[in-house]
């Protein structure tokens, strides 16, 4: 469990410490500039969809989404079918900025839709498809009331792209089996390899989804790229994280698919021989609070990133910076905290959003989480805030 006072008190003694450099070699200390600006949900107002993450494809922006409901036309939520992980995407400007629909003056920014998700999911199947082996499309649903719970923990990584806006992404899902109490039955599942093939001019058609190995990792390996990804110069640098611990691995870009191409940074040093879960020297200190984020690289700090949250649930949101994707990373700070839901999971799966920055020379980021609610049918509907974040 994370001590946010403790960690509060530990960024006064670093920003001491060190000052806000930017020099390559220097930690950087991020610093909000003026009050992080609630700007309005993203959404696309026929779902009701849970945690979803944005990546950038080009000439817009891509997002997935983990379990999806619809809505009916009154408003209330159509409670079956639940689709395990829905796609969707919103316009950029030509500047690289979002097609935001101001704030009217009177909304508090948790009603309104100022980003708006579009794209034709089916019901019928999820997004990343429920294999053969893992119950009923597309929940995942089996019949003895557990569920195979494919939830994209992260949006595509974008692995490849082609001069023409043709792009290959990838996404790790580990193959979670759990029971309506959320307890798992599985402590580390097998992870399935998904590949996204987009080409630009595809409308509301989302990109087609292959399987590339349903087990690209056996139960109870370290699931490199599940937890986060940056991809940088080429190279796709993949984390893990299993028992609280992160571990890293790296691929080139165009080898992701190639178990063999992989090296894993173990006892400070790149290696070929692949660890294994428990194992000495694999941990990256400080590499994140410990929930659910995002990796992106920072050209105006020169340094990697990761924003997220810690294990509890909550809108408290962290951000820590180092130099190399294997550090050093300063201690994971706390920088805004969301307004929560009602529900007792009431916000968590909080997410950057890199994508959405116009320039990457703009010091600035977006983030969203989900904010989890109770209707006054006792449904949970899920909203996902869209926050700017502008550091000094
Ligand atoms: C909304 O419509 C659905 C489907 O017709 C119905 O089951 C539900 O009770 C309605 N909800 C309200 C609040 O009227
Ligand atoms: C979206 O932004 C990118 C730059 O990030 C630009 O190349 C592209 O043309 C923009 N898309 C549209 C539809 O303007
Ligand atoms: C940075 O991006 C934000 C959000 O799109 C925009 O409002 C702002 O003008 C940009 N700043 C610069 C210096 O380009
Ligand atoms: C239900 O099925 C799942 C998936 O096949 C299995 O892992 C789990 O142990 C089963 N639960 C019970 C109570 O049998
Ligand atoms: C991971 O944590 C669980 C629960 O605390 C524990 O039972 C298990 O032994 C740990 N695994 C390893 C490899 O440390
Ligand atoms: C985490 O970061 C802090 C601040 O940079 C540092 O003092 C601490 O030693 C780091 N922890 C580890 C385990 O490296």
């Amino acid at each position: 469990m994370m001590r946010p006072f403790v960690r509060l008190c530990s960024l006064i003694l670093a920003t001491h410490a060190y000052s806000s450099s930017s020099a390559h070699h220097s930690p950087v200390i991020p610093q909000v500039e003026g009050t992080p600006e609630i700007l309005g949900l993203v959404a696309d107002p026929r779902y009701n969809r849970d945690s979803c993450g944005s990546s950038d494809f080009g000439d817009r922006t891509f997002w997935t989404c983990r379990d999806t409901q619809l809505f009916y036309a009154n408003g209330s939520v159509q409670v079956e079918p639940v689709i395990t992980s829905t796609a969707s995407y919103t316009n950029n400007n030509s500047d690289g900025t979002p097609v935001l629909h101001p704030l009217p003056a009177e909304r508090d920014g948790l009603g309104y839709t100022t980003l708006r998700q579009y794209g034709t999911n089916s019901i019928k199947q999820a997004f990343f498809p429920v294999l053969a082996d893992e119950c009923s499309p597309p929940s995942g649903s089996c019949s003895n009331g557990s569920r195979f719970a494919l939830w994209p923990d992260l949006p595509p990584m974008v692995a490849d792209r082609h001069k023409d806006g043709t792009l290959v992404a990838y996404t790790w899902i580990r193959k979670s089996s759990i029971n309506s109490d959320l307890s798992t039955n599985i402590a580390n599942p097998a992870t399935t390899l998904y590949r996204v093939d987009y080409h630009p001019n595809m409308g509301n058609k989302l990109p087609k989804v292959n399987v590339i190995d349903e087990e690209f990792y056996a139960e109870n390996e370290i699931p490199f790229g599940n937890y986060g990804n940056v991809v940088r110069n080429g190279i796709a640098y993949l984390y893990a994280q299993v028992n609280d611990t992160v571990s890293l691995a790296k691929v080139p870009v165009t080898s992701v698919q190639d178990r063999s191409a992989y090296r894993y940074y173990v006892n400070s040093r790149w290696t070929k021989r692949r660890p294994s879960i428990g194992d000495a020297g694999i941990a990256i200190p400080n590499a994140s609070a410990g929930g659910q984020g995002t990796y992106y690289y920072s050209e105006p700090w020169s340094s990697y990133v990761w924003i997220g949250g810690v294990t509890a649930p909550g809108a408290d949101m962290y951000i820590t910076t180092a130099p190399k994707p294997e550090g050093p990373w300063i201690e994971p700070m706390h920088f805004y905290t969301g307004v929560a839901g009602d529900y007792f999971l009431s916000a968590y799966s909080i997410q950057a959003h890199p994508a959405l920055v116009g320039s990457p020379r703009n010091n600035s980021i977006f983030v969203t989480y989900t904010k989890n609610d109770l209707d006054s049918e006792g449904v949970n509907v899920y909203t996902t805030p869209l926050v700017y974040v502008q550091w000094k």
